[in-house]
């Protein structure tokens, strides 16, 4: 999704926009640009190709010298990916350059009277609006210009905007799309996450929507959207670049796969004191728990399967209705919500668009809100109620698995912190799945030491034309997960279904070397997952079987087995989710797919 920088320093602008836009290519785009204020006015060079191109068009950004500019990687939505779509946009006078993230909603009305004035627009784009009603409200003062320009947008926007009239000042505007400042001695900076300025400095501001921030290479000044100034705090990063880049892997989805253990640990220790479990700050206590009659998830993508291993850990241990929802469909149907409602909200960047207003939905009927989420100061994490923070650290590679896996362990721990409240299952059960959980980094470890056996699987599997994925209970919810991995990334056709359903269509498709990928972890259930592998055996499916160790039966019956070391039964979601991002990624390796960033996906999913 589109990727803002902006520098005000002493220093040429372009080479750290230019580092900071490579920086947030995880986010997906399509296209890209950068505007650097110079002596004799404002410069742009845009590219509908990679930041690489970007560099080599301004000798690694040597070309463009001014210490003030603004950069953006565009992911299209008004218009084709093009140069004359891409950002920065720049008013009829070129006195203003602009970059946008978000969309102006009103941006047809605004364009038809701006055009009854004479304006003529050279991009598709909602965004030229922008530089266009700065130029018509400029009355030699910029603030007050961007002020009034702010007030005619609808819809959602972070704005980075340079004025050729006021050489040293960068302004930032947000409302409903990521936006961060980055403060230092030699240079301000703004950004649509840490990622793209943690090298240069680790102390950021988190602008709220509606403020206004106004940079110099001196300061930052902060005001609401009437104008009054505001004070606020600096946060101090807590990772380092070296976080955000690939440690000596080849991609960063299999670094991501590798951090799991840790991410994992951290997510869960953390939250762990002596056997209790503590989540700092957590509003929802023991007399509201005891209150809650229902429980909605409510996520996109990843988050969502999360949220479908969710649903079946809290059904067992909470006894409590539980439901599971996209947001994209939870925010238009009217949901049944009230103040007895959980709403658990699962994000890891934050700034999911339909997540967002799922929340936002779920709070106006009065649900308490829980989110789950990554990354800290995010949209979503603001606007909850609650949050409980996973720390699995940066994700850069689109297709998430860090992020997913801690999702899942704060899921697993939530359920056990409210089980123990409320007495709701064995207490032997709920105390086995608390150790369980403990033991889960070494666990996941000992999967990741086996990658070379799924390796060999994949390059024996070669490139299925298409494949199934099937399961029962939360086999079936990792299946979901395993199933969008692997069509992710390697642009295979896969589906997953609930084993129970083959029968009723499926099977139907299931011929003579067609592959089934059987999960069949769930202990309650594998009998009846062995005698579905029968079925499409008989079939002539070539089977691959996830099993836990000691599960031997399947040997006879399946073309190739996977083992995951025994555990809890209801903790098994998280250990053979491990194997097919391992599968994915290899099967993706070999077909030469771009890994990291899969065609026409984004990482962050800021719009509609
Ligand atoms: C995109 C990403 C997925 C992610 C989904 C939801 O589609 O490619 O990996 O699961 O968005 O994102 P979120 O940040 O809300 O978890």
């Amino acid at each position: 999704m589109c990727g803002i920088v902006g520098f005000t320093g002493k220093k040429n602008a372009a080479p750290f926009l230019l580092e900071g836009l490579e920086k947030l290519e995880y986010r997906g785009y399509d296209s890209a640009g950068i505007a650097v204020l110079a002596e004799n006015g404002i410069k742009t060079k845009k590219t509908v190709e990679r930041i690489k191109t970007l560099k080599e068009k301004t000798d690694n950004g040597a070309q463009l010298c001014g210490t003030i500019g603004i950069g953006h990687t565009r992911w299209a939505t008004h218009g084709a990916p093009s140069e004359e779509n891409a950002h920065p946009h720049l008013s009829p006078d070129a006195k203003f350059a602009v970059v946008h993230n978000g969309i102006i909603e009103n941006y047809l009305e605004l364009k038809e009277e701006l055009a009854a004035e004479g304006v003529s627009f050279k991009s598709e784009t909602d965004t030229e609006v922008v530089p266009c009603l700065l130029e018509k409200y400029y009355e030699g003062d910029f603030f007050e210009a961007v002020t009034k320009a702010v007030a005619r947008l609808e819809g959602s926007y972070a704005l980075g905007i340079i004025c050729t009239d006021c050489p040293d000042t960068l302004i930032a505007v947000r409302k409903f799309s990521p936006l961060i400042i980055g403060v230092s001695k030699e240079a301000n900076y703004i950004a649509s996450d840490v990622t793209a300025i943690v090298s240069q400095t680790k102390e950021v501001i988190y602008i709220d929507d509606g403020e206004i921030a106004v940079l110099s290479p001196e300061g930052v000044s902060f005001f609401d959207k009437d104008k009054n100034p505001l004070q606020k705090q600096i946060s101090v990063v807590n990772w380092d670049i070296n976080a955000a880049e690939k440690g000596g892997y080849e991609h960063f989805m299999m670094k991501e796969i590798m951090e799991q253990p840790r991410s994992v640990e951290q997510t869960v220790e953390s939250r762990i004191h002596g056997r209790e479990i503590i989540f700092e700050n957590l509003k929802l206590d023991e007399g509201k728990l005891r209150h809650i009659d229902k429980i909605d998830i409510v996520a996109c993508g990843s988050a969502y399967h999360a949220g479908v291993v969710g649903k079946y850990v809290f059904e067992e241990l909470l006894r409590i209705p539980t439901l599971v929802d996209l947001a994209s469909e939870y925010r238009y149907r009217n949901p049944l919500a009230n103040s007895k409602t959980l709403t658990v909200i699962i994000s890891q960047s934050g700034e999911t668009a339909d997540t967002l207003a799922a929340l936002k939905e779920a709070k106006r009927k009065g649900a308490h809100t829980l989110s789950i989420v990554n990354v800290v100061g995010s949209s979503i994490a603001k606007e909850s109620d609650d949050v409980i923070y996973t720390w699995a650290g940066p994700e850069i590679a689109v297709a998430t698995t860090k992020g997913y896996s801690t999702q899942v362990a704060v899921l697993y721990l939530f359920a056990i912190w409210a089980a123990r409240i409320l007495k709701s299952s064995d207490e032997e059960y709920i105390e086995s799945l608390f150790d369980s959980l403990r033991e889960l980094p070494e666990n996941i470890q000992k999967i990741l030491d086996n990658s070379e056996d799924i390796k060999a699987l994949a390059e024996k599997c070669g490139d299925p034309h298409s494949l199934f994925f099937i399961g029962r209970n939360i086999d079936y919810a990792v299946s979901l997960e395993a199933s969008l991995k692997l069509k992710e990334i390697s642009y295979i056709h896969s589906e997953a279904y609930a084993a129970g359903e083959l029968k009723h269509g499926t099977i139907s498709l299931i011929e003579e070397g067609r592959t089934v990928i059987a999960l069949a972890c769930y202990e309650k259930l594998f009998d009846k997952l062995l005698s579905n592998i029968k079925e499409v055996k008989a079939r002539g499916a070539n089977i691959i079987a996830c099993v836990t160790e000691g599960h031997s039966a399947v040997l006879s019956e399946a073309n190739d087995v996977i083992f995951i070391p025994q555990t809890h039964p209801l903790l098994t979601a998280s250990l053979e989710v491990i194997p097919f991002q391992l599968y994915s990624y290899y099967v993706s390796l070999f077909k030469g797919c771009d890994i990291d960033k899969p065609r026409n996906l984004a990482k962050s999913v800021t719009v509609e």
